[in-house]
């Protein structure tokens, strides 16, 4: 098997996580470059990878303005910086593993997808979801006519209220003019599979939802801006930042707030930094629940909800067919095919791939796929393409457009309306 070299923009938590697999099958994948900004991370990634110090660099312009030295790279910066590292690998004849979601901005989605065809070079997404075992065994069900044809798919992001203050309340992807609003940020991969279970194009989107909790209106009386500035509820509420983050276990959420998990750095973070900010006191403008109303050329239709207000950070899904029931709780591991008629009832099991951390084993179900990909020289089909992937990219815009304009939104009229600005 050919081992595949590859470079790393953003040797952030999301670069390093997949680059693990290069740790573990060091005979299929060498980390050969880096470029991050962050010394302390680009230091320890040099180190856990053994890169030399004349391929570490500190922005990604820096290592494109070497002549091509890696097979691919991984493009794992935040949401903004997606776009212009892309398009200059792809024009220097990279393969490129991009993480979602691929840009806030649906035109730069669509020139991504359209440099990645004309460069013929391999152009994956990170939709990890579609690499689990759980959803490779729905979308298997269905292939197999399990349950018939199917009709209807209702759909749940839960969330995790703690993990909505950690992500959207207090950290990185709180705002949308600085990530991208949530539809996206967080449900890109959802609407990406409903895309792949309905397997059919996206015909009509509408959309409702709103920020209604975490904002200064709910805020418990005499709360202050920061926890640690004596607060008066800090017994009830469960989103006291030293109970979430000054515990002994420093794994993620963690591990996000500070380089050094020592208590007092993690302390000084809270002082300071904006993870120990009052939840009802951030600058967060995206929302806390939305319901997404989807309908497909093939006549599916799904309803899909995503909300803050769960105790587990799960996915739970009904498949709904002529000739039976699929029901499945990611996080359980276990998916139930109902038979109609003979009530026949089948219960699938999976170990426990990782948990939500590993996203259920899909990050590296989706790095194995890539450099299988890029051995064929995107030759081979992937689970994925750069073409579904703009499409669900495209579903989770018109999503964001109806739930702020209130209006039921044609795909067809949604997507052409980006063709006639070209
Ligand atoms: N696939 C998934 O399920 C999933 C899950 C979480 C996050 N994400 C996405 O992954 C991306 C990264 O998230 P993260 O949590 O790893 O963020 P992060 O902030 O930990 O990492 C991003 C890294 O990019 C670096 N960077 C900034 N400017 C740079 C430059 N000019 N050149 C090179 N590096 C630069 C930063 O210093 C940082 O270390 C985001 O787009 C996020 O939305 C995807």
């Amino acid at each position: 098997m050919k081992k595949v070299t590859v470079a790393l923009v953003g040797a952030g938590l999301r670069g390093i996580n997949y680059l693990e697999y290069a740790i573990q099958q060091p005979h299929e994948l060498e980390v050969v470059a880096v470029a991050e900004p962050v010394r302390a991370r680009r230091e320890s990634f040099q180190a856990r990878h053994g890169i030399p110090d004349e391929m570490c660099f500190e922005h990604w312009n820096e290592l494109f303005a070497k002549p091509k030295l890696a097979d691919a790279v991984l493009i794992c910066t935040q949401d903004q910086q997606h776009f212009e590292p892309t398009m200059k690998a792809l024009e220097l004849g990279y393969h490129v593993l991009l993480e979602k979601p691929m840009s806030p901005d649906p035109q730069e989605c669509i020139t991504m997808g359209e440099m990645a065809s004309k460069s013929g070079r391999v152009f994956s997404i990170c939709h990890v979801l579609r690499y689990t075992p759980f959803f490779s065994t729905l979308k298997e069900l269905l292939n197999r006519g399990e349950i018939g044809q199917l009709m209807s798919i209702q759909h749940n992001e839960n969330v995790g209220y703690w993990h909505q203050a950690h992500s959207f309340v207090r950290g990185n992807w709180r705002r949308k003019d600085e990530s991208s609003p949530m539809i996206l940020a967080k449900s890109c991969h959802d609407l990406d599979i409903l895309l792949w279970l309905a397997d059919a194009d996206c015909t009509q989107v509408a959309s409702f939802g709103s920020l209604s909790h975490f904002k200064a209106s709910e805020a418990p009386e005499g709360a202050p801006l920061r926890c640690l500035d004596g607060c008066p509820v800090s017994d009830q509420c469960v989103y006291y930042a030293p109970r979430l983050y000054l515990t002994e276990n420093t794994d993620w959420p963690t591990s996000a707030i500070s380089n050094d998990m020592s208590y007092e750095a993690r302390y000084k973070a809270l002082q300071e930094g904006p993870y120990g900010r009052c939840v009802y006191h951030c600058d967060n403008d995206v929302v806390d629940h939305q319901v997404v109303n989807l309908e497909f050329a093939n006549h599916v239709t799904a309803a899909f909800t995503m909300s803050a207000f769960t105790r587990d950070i799960s996915r739970t899904i009904k498949l709904m067919g002529t000739r039976g029931e699929i029901r499945g709780a990611m996080e359980k591991n276990e998916i139930e095919v109902i038979h109609f008629g003979s009530g026949k009832v089948e219960r699938i099991t999976f170990e426990d791939m990782g948990g939500h951390v590993g996203h259920g084993g899909g990050d590296m179900g989706l790095v194995k796929d890539f450099l299988n990909l890029v051995r064929s020289d995107g030759k081979s089909q992937g689970l994925t393409s750069a073409d579904r992937s703009v499409q669900s990219h495209l579903m989770a815009f018109a999503a964001e457009q109806s739930r702020v304009d209130g209006r039921n939104i044609r795909m067809q009229e949604f997507v052409g309306s980006f063709s006639k600005e070209n």
